[in-house]
Parts: C-alpha cells; sequence; structure tokens
C-alpha cells in the first residue's frame, strides 16, 4: 500500500521503554504505521525538526464521557498529546441509561441512548478528536436499578444490576468501575461489588476502583479492592492512588508496598495518578451538611461555582472570613443555595512526596482525572497533566526517565485496558501518534489560569490523521470508540 505520509528525522520511542533511536515513520492509506527506521517516498512528507515522537497518550482516567459529545473537538486532551482515553471512571458512565432522562451526576449528559452500541453512535456521529473506551460504572447501573437507596439489593436487583455489567461488557467495555467515596457507591458493601465484578471476568476487562476511602482508611480500602478483584478474578485497576489529609501523608509508600505484596503473591495489579497536590470532585458529595467537616472545608478551593460564580477561584476559608461565617455556614451556603449541589470544588490535601512516591513506581500510569466542565476554574490537571509529567517529574527532577514515562503512558495503559494494536511505534499498529520537545514541554496551566494549553506539543496524529500542528487543532475528527480488545 502507497505511503500518505511520512514524518521525517525523528527520534523515536517506541512505547516499550527502551532507548530511542533515530529514524523516520511512515503511515499507510488506512491509518496504520507502515515502516519504521528507513521510509521510502510517500504522497505527503512532514518534517519532525528532529524531535521526539511516541505513541499516543493514554489518559486512562477521564471524565470525558460527556465531553465525547458535546466538546467532541477535546482541545484540552489533543493539546496534552492524548490520543485515547479510558472513559467511565469513579462509577459513573455515560450509560446504561434511560433515554430523555438527565444524569444528576458530574457527566451532566442528556442520554439519547440505553447503551454503549448507542451512546457509541451518537459519539462516533459527533467526529471526536480522540479515541475512547469505556468502562461501565457501579453508580450509573446502582441508580437506574435502585436509585439513590441506602441498603443492599434484593435478589432482583442485584441480576439486573449485573445483567447491565454483563451487556456492557458484551458490547466492547473495557471493565466496571466504581465510586465507593461517592453516592450511591457508598452504599454498596464488599459482597455486591464482588458479585457485579464476577461478569467482567469472561470478557477479560479490569475492575477499576475509587476506593471507599483515600485518607484515614487507605489501607483498609486497598484490602477491599485486592479482595474484589482476586474473588471475582478480574484485574485491578487502583484510580488517582493518593494519600489525604496531612495525618495520612507518607501512607502511598505503604499502600505500594501492599500492592507489591499482592503482585509478587500473584495478584494483576495497576494504578494510575495525577501529577498535583489536589483533588477536585463535586462538592456535594464531600460533605455531611449536618456536620461539615473543617479539616477538609479549611482544603477547599471552589472550581466551579453556579449559585455564587463570583466566588469561583476562591478559598472557601477566604469567603467564610470575609462574611464572617464559619467554615460549617460556609458550606452550608454554597451547597443549599438553589443550583448549589452542582457545585465544583478543589480540594488540597495531598503531598507532593506522595505524588513522586507514585510516579517513581513501575505499575504506575498517568490519569488526568480532569473534569471538562466550560465553566468556572477547573482544576488544572485537565490542561496540564501529561506535559506537567514529562517536564517537572522527568525532565527537572528526573523522579523518572523518559522512556519509561512514555512507556507508563502508552503501551502499558494500551495493554491494560485492550486498546489492541495501539500503544507501540511499531508496523501494523495504529498511528497514534505524539510529537514532541523532550527540552521544552511543560504544563502552563495554573489554578488562576487554567485553561492553558501545554507547550513543547509538536503535532499529533490520531488513526493516522494529523490532528494537532504547533498549536492549531485541526479539526480531524479522526477518533474512534473503541471496543475492549479490538483495535
Ligand atoms: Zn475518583
Ligand atoms: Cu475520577
Amino acid at each position: 500500500m502507497p505511503l500518505r505520509t511520512a514524518i521525517r528525522d525523528l527520534v523515536i520511542l517506541d512505547g516499550n521503554g527502551g532507548p530511542a533511536v533515530a529514524g523516520d515513520v511512515g503511515i499507510d492509506d488506512e491509518g496504520r504505521i507502515a515502516e519504521v527506521g528507513s521510509v521510502g517516498a510517500a504522497a505527503s512528507d512532514f518534517d519532525g525538526e528532529g524531535m521526539t515522537l511516541a505513541p499516543g497518550f493514554v489518559d486512562v482516567h477521564a471524565h470525558d464521557d460527556g465531553a465525547l459529545v458535546n466538546q467532541p473537538d477535546l482541545g484540552f486532551k489533543l493539546s496534552q498529546g492524548c490520543t485515547s482515553l479510558v472513559i467511565g471512571n469513579c462509577g459513573f458512565s455515560a450509560f446504561p441509561a434511560v433515554p430523555g432522562r438527565p444524569s444528576r451526576d458530574l457527566l451532566g449528559l442528556e442520554p439519547t441512548w440505553s447503551d454503549l452500541d448507542g451512546f457509541g453512535r451518537v459519539v462516533q456521529r459527533g467526529r471526536p478528536a480522540c479515541n475512547a473506551v469505556a468502562l461501565v460504572g457501579h453508580n450509573t447501573v446502582r441508580s437506574l436499578v435502585m436509585g439513590t437507596e441506602r441498603r443492599e439489593p434484593g435478589g432482583d436487583e442485584l441480576a439486573a444490576m449485573a445483567g447491565h455489567v454483563r451487556a456492557a461488557m458484551s458490547q466492547g467495555a473495557c471493565g466496571f468501575s466504581t465510586g465507593l467515596a461517592y453516592e450511591p457507591g457508598r452504599f454498596s458493601r464488599t459482597e455486591e461489588l464482588i458479585e457485579l465484578a464476577r461478569h467482567v471476568a469472561p470478557f477479560g476487562g479490569v475492575y477499576a476502583t475509587h476506593m471507599r476511602n483515600e485518607g484515614d482508611r487507605l489501607l483498609q480500602s486497598v484490602d477491599e479492592a485486592l479482595q474484589i478483584s482476586a474473588e471475582a478474578g478480574v484485574a485491578l485497576q487502583i484510580s488517582h492512588h493518593k494519600a489525604a489529609g496531612r495525618r495520612n501523608w507518607g501512607r502511598v509508600s505503604e499502600s505500594l508496598a501492599k500492592v507489591d505484596a499482592a503482585i509478587a503473591a500473584g495478584a494483576d495489579v495497576t494504578l494510575d495518578v495525577y501529577p498535583y497536590t489536589a483533588g477536585s470532585g463535586p462538592m456535594i458529595q464531600y460533605f455531611d451538611l449536618d456536620d461539615p467537616d473543617p479539616e477538609l472545608a479549611a482544603a477547599i478551593r471552589l472550581a466551579s461555582c453556579p449559585a455564587f460564580p463570583e466566588l469561583q477561584g476562591r478559598m472557601l476559608a477566604d469567603v467564610a472570613a470575609e462574611h464572617g461565617m464559619s467554615l460549617a455556614e460556609s458550606v452550608r451556603h454554597v451547597l443549599t443555595a438553589p443550583h448549589g449541589d452542582r457545585t465544583i470544588c478543589i480540594q488540597f490535601l495531598m503531598d507532593e512526596a506522595d505524588v513522586v512516591a507514585n510516579l517513581g513506581h513501575g505499575a504506575v500510569m498517568i490519569g488526568s482525572d480532569g473534569i471538562p466542565d466550560r465553566k468556572g476554574l477547573p482544576h488544572p490537571r485537565l490542561y496540564g497533566t501529561f506535559p506537567k509529567v514529562l517536564g517537572r517529574y522527568v525532565r527537572t527532577q528526573g523522579v523518572l526517565t523518559l522512556p519509561e514515562a512514555v512507556r507508563r503512558m502508552t503501551s502499558l495503559p494500551c495493554d491494560r485496558f485492550g486498546l489492541q494494536g495501539r500503544g507501540r511505534v511499531r508496523p501494523g499498529d495504529w498511528a497514534d501518534l505524539v510529537l514532541f520537545d523532550p527540552a521544552v514541554v511543560a504544563d502552563t496551566a495554573t489554578y488562576d489560569d487554567p485553561r492553558r494549553e501545554a507547550v513543547g506539543i509538536g503535532a499529533v496524529w490520531v488513526n493516522g490523521e494529523l490532528a494537532l500542528v504547533k498549536g492549531r487543532h485541526t479539526g480531524a475528527g479522526a477518533g474512534r470508540l473503541l471496543r475492549f480488545g479490538t483495535g
């Protein structure tokens, strides 16, 4: 087949973690990599200018389920060099759904579909910029079957939930996710989760979990995740691994030691992390309005606040002081106002040394956990995650080498989440590629100015089509909704 494009004058990192080699890469008419090394004549040549070419990055912890439908250009992901996204995290997925019934969770969707096949058709019609593969979310499934009931499911209800998980897996979901810190997931017992995760096993997917507790009971939560994975016979992905709250700082190392011991004993465990010391999510989920946690309240910054847009970007403690309110009163003030329950907050709860410990571990992938809210001041991880790892933690601090960072952003996640024929620069694979300058690449998004695209990303190809070049988004829309285990 004739070459469509030859990308020339490259330093190639193939995604396997080995050293870079000089050469060219040829892309065929189908959008696959045809040749690597010395490449013959092509219909068009692209000058790589001696920069580094790697497989496109995979954001393994995305909440872009809604964005795939209503912001399909996905500029915040493409500009980081991401070509594939794992959606449906933290127990929240776009399906199963009731057409016409809007979702009340952070995805903010108005579904016209009921299942993954239907969602996939809608996504594909919108020509998304990136590929995506979906987890089916426990919170979504449980809400659909039993609303927000604070009880165990009855036999019929459990069977109905299992049916939704099985249906999603048979339609190509890459696994089952939980968000056990959130409602209604937190009302479930371990047995319910094992029972549901069992239906993932025949398909080879993963159990991805936002654990029940990421602070005082982090280690017990890791035990629960390992138990679910072992009893259900499913690989485990621990989401946004962290130790929240000052008194728990340093526990990431203990938690990683526990994971290492489990791996040594035969468990199949991987993790992900975002390279920031603050998290972000729906504020209503973090507080008991009768007794708001003062330590948490003191760490809160308002990201998106439909009730009081003028407070976006402010620390809650400063707002409380200005208004002569206690912290507890300020929490209630924000959350009980009209639309206050839609507030997204940022919470500064982690230690930098724990972020570094995570990045230093060979089983840890990168997941942004970005919330693609068009309003307010989102957490800068939405725009900065991957370039920040490459700039700050690879180039400046040397926490991990560049080939290793690229491996953790490419082949490791593709193998884990069933993105077959992706994640490596090798003939036959899909040409999902990123060209970047390792000496320059860096995030520029900050908490005060979070919508800034990274620097040092030269070009991005998705399925062989040029999607981004020197800061210009081409609008190629070449992404695909992928099925587990297929290209
Ligand atoms: Zn989460
Ligand atoms: Cu998440």
